[in-house]
């Protein structure tokens, strides 16, 4: 902590206490910080604040609300160096990427900054000579937001930009693991004008609790999740009580498909790039590998170098590509169905072996079956499997067969397959030749259970809008 510059920046830290939530660094086990936590009857009087907020934000004009926001995201491009360091200390993930995750967070700023300037209604061509039709656009409202912590910076801004462009407050709960960057983030905001209330971070030492009450909340009329599909399940259930309009970005199972005729030396980098971002800890990471028979031995060397060659370490270090995984939780996990892979026929190419603390070695699967169990969940964390296969409809077929929808990637060259490929897969998101796909210019979201809305683009401010229409009579 000694290293960041904008003290600021740690303002909500605290003395540890009975109402302290204390962050743990997952490299070294140590205690970062503490930071007090809210009763739920605090949180219950942020959310009247946020209301009494929101009306008197939706009345400035959109051109103001966007400098305010422009000048937020200065301010966090600003503090690049210090928010990155914040989140390696917090979540792990090593330097360089989190100084990538601070630059995407602020690009959805800067991006609804300018979009919020554009919600544009329509006029329609009437029904009768006398009357007049229109559409105008106005907030949903008070907005509630939980977000995940394996991009403590960016999934908020997603979220909250949109939110605040649309005129709506936000109140968002982050995880309990990264709390850090969201009150620096919340802190940069404030320190550029945001009014108070506008937008809050609440903090409990139970999550559930903070989503019993952001969906029982009548004053709450939006809620947007990132996280898993069955705390998602949970959420949408207990919304329906107060019909709240939500957003889900849950889990996926992404396939990663080689054709025979595609570029090897690009697959193999969108392969790495796609599975090891984050040390494998992202909804749209490669999670099982399909390459066709002509050129998988080539694929799976190629790869395999590639992925021994990755520097493990402490996320503060040079070099390091890989950081821990959040807790010793998720490591047990991971171990868990490399094992269940070995039980049912898997053969470990590289890695595999417990490392100290949260830390897992880079492993790659081979003579792994799309029939094998262990397939069928989220691996979450840097495992990769991979399958053969030589007939295009089977693989389709295969690249289909789970409940989720997130991402989806192939690599080919010939047009036509393209084409028909990235129309049959039936996922919200295709990486064709890429292995990185993610923008704030484009809809992020998925189909099936990987949940509904989309964030991102232009789609992500009609998230956060209501259509109304107006009927003009008596025009004679
Ligand atoms: C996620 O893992 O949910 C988000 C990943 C991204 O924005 O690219």
């Amino acid at each position: 902590m000694d290293n960041i510059k904008n003290k600021s920046l740690l303002s909500i830290l605290c003395e540890p206490g009975e109402h302290a939530l204390a962050i743990d660094n997952p490299a070294d086990g140590s205690v970062v910080g503490y930071i007090p936590w809210q009763s739920e009857a605090e949180i219950d009087q942020c959310i009247n604040k946020s209301c009494l907020a929101q009306k008197l934000w939706q009345k400035r004009p959109a051109k103001e609300r966007s400098c305010l926001m422009y000048r937020w995201y200065e301010r966090v491009m600003d503090n690049q160096a210090d928010l990155a360091r914040l989140m390696t200390l917090e979540q792990g993930k090593p330097l360089a990427e989190a100084m990538g995750e601070v630059a995407y967070g602020a690009s959805f700023i800067q991006w609804f900054a300018e979009e919020g300037k554009r919600a544009y209604g329509t006029t329609i061509p009437g029904h009768t000579g006398d009357r007049r039709l229109m559409t105008i656009k106005q907030p949903v409202g008070v907005a509630a937001a939980i977000t995940p912590w394996n991009f403590p910076i960016a999934m908020i801004t997603r979220k909250a930009a949109p939110a605040l462009a649309a005129g709506c407050s936000f109140i968002v709960k982050p995880a309990n693991q990264t709390p850090l960057c969201a009150y620096a983030i919340l802190e940069l905001a404030r320190q550029a004008g945001m009014p108070e209330d506008v937008l809050q971070v609440v903090v409990h030492h139970s999550p559930e609790q903070v989503g019993d009450l952001f969906t029982h909340h009548p004053v709450i009329r939006k809620l947007s999740f990132t996280g898993s599909t069955r705390v998602g399940r949970r959420l949408i259930a207990q919304s329906a009580e107060t019909i709240k309009n939500t957003s889900m970005e849950l889990g996926g199972d992404a396939p990663f498909i080689v054709f025979d005729d595609a570029d090897i030396v690009q697959a193999v980098q969108g392969a790495l790039a796609s599975k090891f971002r984050n040390a494998g800890q992202t909804c749209v990471c490669a999670n099982r590998f399909y390459v066709h028979d002509a050129i998988y031995d080539q694929f799976v060397s190629q790869f395999t170098e590639a992925v021994k060659s990755l520097k493990v370490g402490s996320g503060l270090e040079d070099g390091v590509q890989i950081g821990p995984l959040i807790d010793v939780q998720a490591k047990e996990r991971i171990f868990r169905t490399i094992n269940l892979a070995v039980e049912q026929g898997a053969t470990i190419v590289t890695g595999g072996k417990p490392l100290d603390g949260c830390f897992v070695e880079p492993t790659v699967l081979t003579d792994v079956q799309h029939s094998m169990s262990f397939l069928r969940e989220e691996l979450f964390g840097p495992v990769a499997p991979i399958m053969r296969f030589t007939n295009d409809e089977e693989l389709l077929e295969q690249a289909n067969d789970t409940i989720y929808g997130l991402a989806a990637y192939f690599y080919s060259r010939d047009i036509s397959r393209i084409w028909q490929v990235a129309e049959a897969l039936d996922y919200g998101m295709v990486g064709i030749n890429e292995g990185i796909i993610s923008t704030e210019l484009a809809p992020f979201g998925g189909v099936k259970q990987s949940g509904f809305g989309r964030e991102g683009g232009q789609e992500g401010l009609e998230a956060y809008l209501e259509t109304k229409y107006l009927c003009f009579g008596g025009i004679q």
